[in-house]
């Protein structure tokens, strides 16, 4: 037996005695009853499905039954499992098989594949676990497990990732029990190879699972990588006078709508701004930059600290407009400010 076969034919005898063999899907199984459980289980949860399933399987016995039927009747069966585009384009797939396969669910993979909602992974579950066909899936599951056992690096929902993942997985298969093959792929992910605290120790192939042997369950597969966000930056202009800092309220459109805020200038603008505001400073001291994250961008904020001797008229109108204000370090107002607005504050104090 070689190492490949080894795998496949321990994953099945784990099956035969671990794996999950009474759920409503795995009872009378037809093509289209395990299409129906497949869609309902892609992103929900098997405890979830059940009673849905029930009830779908008692109202559309067959898949004429779901062509014939309104699609508002549909919808109804499926309210609460969200997605809804799953269950328009089953009603839509079932009208095709009706009018293009003669009401007979395809048993072939293109025919299958070429119905809406079902893509490769879907039209290999369907044909694998009612008709034993030898195709294998690529759900979640089998994402991680094949990503631990070869520690395939790179995240598996990059297209080249899932080809290698495609690949090794159609190395691995079984030459028989297509049926349980698929199944229990799903359920060692389900049960034993989980996100996390995999249980490696029931595992049947932990023996040979690179990541298992390294303990390196947690980097595999591998994340998602983060994009690499735009780098703005700003300068806060921070004016000081008798324990008090100058707010204005933002504009409500754009990054902290509504919000007091520092006044911002660019580095080569600040004389500019300082005019703008009537402010003359009697030094200028800048604090610890820090970057504040947003979801589009970050931006690497300079809180500039100005010591005012002497209040400006233009600035002593304090809140008239209620668009400016002084806000009290010893007894703050309560307004809305945002992180990096309290952020600066923390600092000053601590810098006072
Ligand atoms: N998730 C997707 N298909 C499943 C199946 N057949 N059994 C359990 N969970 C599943």
């Amino acid at each position: 037996m070689t190492a490949d076969a080894t795998f496949a034919a321990r994953i099945l005898e784990w099956f035969d005695k671990h794996g999950r063999k009474d759920l409503p899907w795995q009872k009378n199984k037809s093509r289209y009853s395990v299409w129906i459980s497949e869609i309902m289980l892609q992103q929900t949860q098997v405890k979830t499905v059940i009673p849905y399933y029930s009830r779908f399987m008692s109202k559309f016995p067959n898949v004429i039954s779901l062509a014939e039927a309104e699609q508002d009747e549909v919808l109804h069966l499926w309210t609460g499992l969200g997605y809804y585009a799953r269950a328009r384009n089953l009603h839509k797939a079932a009208k095709r098989v009706k009018s293009d396969f003669d009401g007979v669910f395809p048993n072939t993979f293109d025919d299958v594949l070429s119905l809406p909602g079902i893509g490769r992974s879907t039209a290999a579950a369907i044909l694998s676990l009612a008709d034993n066909q030898p195709y294998v899936i690529m759900d979640g599951n089998v994402k991680r497990v094949l990503s631990r056992f070869y520690a395939i690096e790179g995240w598996p929902g990059k297209p080249n990732i899932e080809k290698q993942l495609w690949n090794i997985a159609e190395d691995v298969k079984p030459l028989t029990r297509f049926d349980d093959y698929t199944q229990a792929m799903m359920d060692m992910g389900a049960t034993l190879c989980t996100r996390s605290r995999p249980k490696c120790e029931q595992c049947p192939v932990s023996q040979h699972c690179i990541a298992s042997l390294n303990g390196l369950q947690a980097e595999y597969p591998h994340k998602k990588p983060k994009k690499t966000l735009p780098e703005k930056c700003t300068s806060m202009i921070v004016l000081f006078h008798a324990g008090s800092v100058y707010l204005e309220k933002r504009e409500s459109v754009g990054i902290w709508g509504g919000l007091f805020g520092f006044p911002e200038t660019k580095k080569d603008e600040l004389q500019l701004s300082l005019n703008q505001i009537g402010a003359s400073p009697k030094s200028i001291e800048p604090l610890q930059s820090f970057r504040h994250t947003f979801s589009h961008f970050h931006l690497d904020i300079t809180p500039l600290l100005i010591h005012l001797d002497q209040l400006p008229n233009t600035l002593a109108e304090e809140g008239r407009n209620k668009k400016t204000m002084w806000y009290s370090l010893q007894s703050p107002s309560k307004v809305g400010l945002a992180a990096p607005t309290l952020k600066i504050i923390e600092q000053i104090k601590a810098h006072l």
